[in-house]
Formats: C-alpha cells, structure tokens, sequence
C-alpha cells in the first residue's frame, strides 16, 4: 500500500491552514446562502410558468472530472441554485406528483443546524436524546396512538422493515438468532398496500411468496372478512402469521383500510397489527378525516413519514410502537466497541439503522415554531383542495372520476367527447408527459382498476385554492390541444 503523504514545509503547510478555515469568508458564505434560500422561498410562493432547461455551460461543467484544486465556494453555491432551479422540487405548490411534502422552512433551519452538529443519534447523544424522544411523543400524540417508544428512521421503507421485523421477533422469538428455521411465517396486506412492504418481508427472510395481498372492497379499502379467511386458511397449513398490515392511506389512491375491523381480527387471531400510515396517518390529527382512523390506538404499531404531509425535509420518518421492550427485544445486541449497559442504552439498541442523523430535530423546531394547530389547519387546507378538485372533476364532462377520494389523492382522467375507450389508456398516459413537458404542473400517470389515469396528491401547505383551480385548468388545456400539441 503506498504510504500517506502529510504535508510538509512552507507550501504545504499554508495547504494545512487551508483545510482549517475552508470557508475563509463564513459569514459572507452564509449570507450569499442566505440570499439563495429567501430567493429560492420566494419562488415556491407560486407555481413557476415553466420548468427551466439547465443552460448550457452548467450542463458542461457537469462533464468535469474530479476538481484537484478547490475553488469559490460562491461559484459552486452559484451552480448549485442553478442545478436545483432546473430540477423538480416537491415544495413547488403544483407538484401533485405521488406523496410530495412542501419543504417547510422551519425544517430547512433545523437541517442546517443537525448538519452543523452531526450528532450521531445511534449512540447516546446527550440532550438530542431527550428532544429525540420528546420529538417522538408530539408524533403519537399528534396522530392519537399511544406509543410507549418510537424512533426516527430514514423512512417508510424502514419504518415498515422495523415494524415487520419486531413482529417477526414477538411471533418467531429467536428468528433473529436461528432464522425461520423451517418454519414458515406470513404477512398480510392490501392488495394496493405499498410495495415498501413486500420489500420488509423479502428483507426479513419471510419470503414475497408469504406476502398474503387480502383482496380489497369497491373503496379500495382491505376486506375485513377476506383477511379473517387468509389468515385461517393459512393456520389450518401450518403457517404462522406474523404481521397484519393495514395502509391508512394508499399511495395510489388515499384509501384508509377498516382499522377497527381489522384489529378485531388481529387480536382474535393474536396477531401483530401494524398500520402503514405513512402518507395518510397525519390527517388523523384532523377533525375532519379523525373517524376513517378509529381503531388506530389498537394497533401494535404505525408508520408516519414526516417527509409527506408533515411538510418535513427528506428524509424523516417515524416508527412507533405501542409495548415498551419490543424494539429492543428485535434490534438490542452487544458489542465490544460500544457498552451497552442497562443503564445507558443506546438508541442502537432499540433500531434498525446504525449511524442515524437527528432528523427529529426538524419536526421538534416546526412545531415549536407553528404548534400543532397549525399543522392541522395545513393538513385541512391540502383536504380542501382535493375535494374542491375532486367536484370539479366531476362537473367537467371533459373528465371522469375514478374513485371516490378519501384523503387528499384523487385519480381521474381525461375522456375528450367521441374518444374510443380503447384509446383511453394511451391519451392519459400521453397527456401525462404532455403536462410534465409542459412544466407548469407536475404529476404523475398511474393505473387504477386496469384504466391509466392521471394522479394527483396534495399535501403542499404552499398551494392555494387559485393553484388548484389552475391545476384543472392547465391539465384541460393541454387536454384539448389537437394531437396533444404533439406534431406527427
Ligand atoms: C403508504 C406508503 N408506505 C410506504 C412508503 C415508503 O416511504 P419512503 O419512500 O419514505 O420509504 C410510501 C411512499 O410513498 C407510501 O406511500
């Protein structure tokens, strides 16, 4: 291996001292920071005319290889903006694609500051940990489920994997030991549950081919009975099921499946229930969504995504869990580099993750900043628009609903009059690209019930009821070009 060279002598040196204050001009970095940030805020006050191409020189420089020498750091900061400006952003007010968030600036704050700091939330961090868990608890209190320990992960996908593989441990004690060892375990979810969980289970050594996708009803919601069914059938041949996990909020379309049902089955059968909230779980902080969650406080767990519609940065997720010991029983270990005494544990002890950032800092300073009250107003607004969106689908003959919103999604598409159905699927998912091409909106094509169809979210507290209005009005627009503005 060839040896480290340390710098030595007058240059050399002056390359050390370099290192030491690698931003020189601190202060007027950050205030060049600063102008680029209230630039950048001011612009997702409303939705942008067009999406801008990259120029031309930032698309060459980014043919450069590895730079030997540093340079400005106005320069880079200059060409940053720049990338990010011809980039999607989640916080525009019409980015309706999938689960957006809104990039709130309080969050934006406390992700310069956690950066600063880099405390490690894996080990014992110090006061992080008190707001760590105070963080945790504002969550569960916000959503209304009595958590007795939760943790921050880097999202849904691992919120679910955690959840998953606590219950594997409560149902299987020792497969994180042993394995399955021949036995053979199942989990059950909707059949538009989020594929987050086929992952966890592929993950925890279940194996897809145990995922049981319980058929859903005419809302789209996991059947109750059909569940009760699976999970008998599966008894009778010998499996054990682990996990029953509801979605409260489909990514495709918002669908909160029964809760109080399906904890019914879970605690006659036994069974671990864990609700994948994480798009749809903060509007149960609302009065008006509230009664689609009743029976949430039965569940063993949940997942909440911060990073969705609690406005936060990526990523930023939550994983709670209802019994005290459970975490630790699937995650606790010993190591020699790090004592784990009963004492002192490390928040190690208790997660799936190692080296975790404090992301809870970013939820903790928005709601101190906001206050919960606030944070359901938002949530109720974002509600607001999808209905409002929703019955102007349906007074415009141009479109058609596809299914009867729960939350904040809404799927529809475009129907122009003499159209053949068969022709359907190919001017959606046309007018799709159309409209991303176009840039003032941003969504997504997705298929629903064997139909493509257009997809829109909404969980930006930036978009106005003006927005969603011309949201509609853009989508008909483009809709009723000729050839979709697309020349043979
Ligand atoms: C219901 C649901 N669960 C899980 C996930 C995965 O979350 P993440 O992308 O934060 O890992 C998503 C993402 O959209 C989701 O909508």
């Amino acid at each position: 291996m060839d040896p480290v060279n340390f710098p030595s002598g007058g240059e050399s040196s002056e390359a050390g001292e370099q290192i030491g204050s690698a931003l020189a001009d601190r202060d007027g970095v950050l205030r060049e920071l600063s102008h680029h940030l209230t630039q950048a805020w001011a612009s997702f006050d409303h939705p942008r005319p067009v999406e801008p191409a990259p120029a031309a020189d930032l698309v060459e420089r980014l043919s450069w290889a590895l730079p030997a020498d540093g340079s400005d750091p106005r320069t880079a900061l200059g060409d940053a903006v720049q990338i990010l400006e011809a980039s999607i952003s989640p916080s525009r007010p019409l980015f309706l694609a999938y689960v957006g968030s809104s990039g709130l600036e309080a969050g934006v704050l406390a992700s310069a500051l956690l950066a600063a700091y880099d405390a490690n939330l894996a080990t014992a961090a110090g006061a992080a940990d008190l707001l760590d868990q105070q963080a945790v608890r504002w969550v569960a209190e916000f959503v209304g489920f009595p958590a007795a320990e939760g943790h921050f992960t880097s999202g849904g996908q691992t919120s679910n994997l955690t959840a998953i593989l606590t219950a594997r441990e409560q149902a299987l004690p020792g497969a994180r030991e042993d394995g399955l060892g021949g036995r053979r375990a199942t989990v059950y979810c909707s059949a538009e549950a989020h594929h987050s969980i086929s992952r966890a289970v592929e993950a925890a050594g279940i194996g897809r081919r145990s995922l049981r996708r319980v058929p859903i009803d005419a809302e789209h919601r996991m059947r109750a009975d059909a569940l009760a069914e699976a999970i008998a059938r599966d008894r009778a041949d010998g499996f054990t099921p682990v996990a029953v996990v509801a979605t409260a909020g489909t990514t495709l379309t918002g669908a909160v499946d029964p809760l109080d049902a399906i904890a019914e089955v879970c605690e006659r059968e036994g069974v671990w229930l864990h609700v994948d909230g994480a798009y749809g779980l903060p509007a149960a902080a609302t009065s008006v969504a509230r009664a689609r969650f009743r029976g949430l406080d039965r569940a063993d767990s949940a997942t909440i995504d911060a990073h969705k519609w609690l406005g936060m940065q990526k990523s930023c997720s939550v994983v709670l869990v209802r019994r005290k010991g459970a975490l630790r029983a699937a995650f606790g270990h010993e190591e020699s580099y790090m004592l784990h005494d009963a004492d002192s544990a490390n928040p190690v002890d208790s997660t799936f993750e190692y080296s975790r950032p404090f992301r809870s800092l970013k939820v903790w300073l928005s709601m101190r900043v906001h206050g919960a009250d606030q944070f359901r107003t938002w949530i109720e607004g974002t509600l607001a628009h999808a209905e409002r969106f929703t019955e102007a689908v349906r007074a415009d003959p141009s479109f058609e609903l596809l299914h009867e919103p729960m939350l904040s999604t809404v799927c529809f598409r475009h129907v122009p009059e003499g159209m053949a159905e068969s022709e359907l699927d190919g001017h959606n998912a046309r007018l799709a690209e159309v409209i991303q091409r176009d840039g003032r909106v941003y969504l997504a094509p997705a298929e629903l019930d064997g139909h493509t169809c257009l997809r829109v979210c909404f969980v930006n507290y930036r978009t106005t009821s003006e927005d969603v209005e011309l949201a509609l009005e853009v989508i008909r627009e483009l809709g009723e070009l000729p050839n979709l503005g697309v020349t043979p």
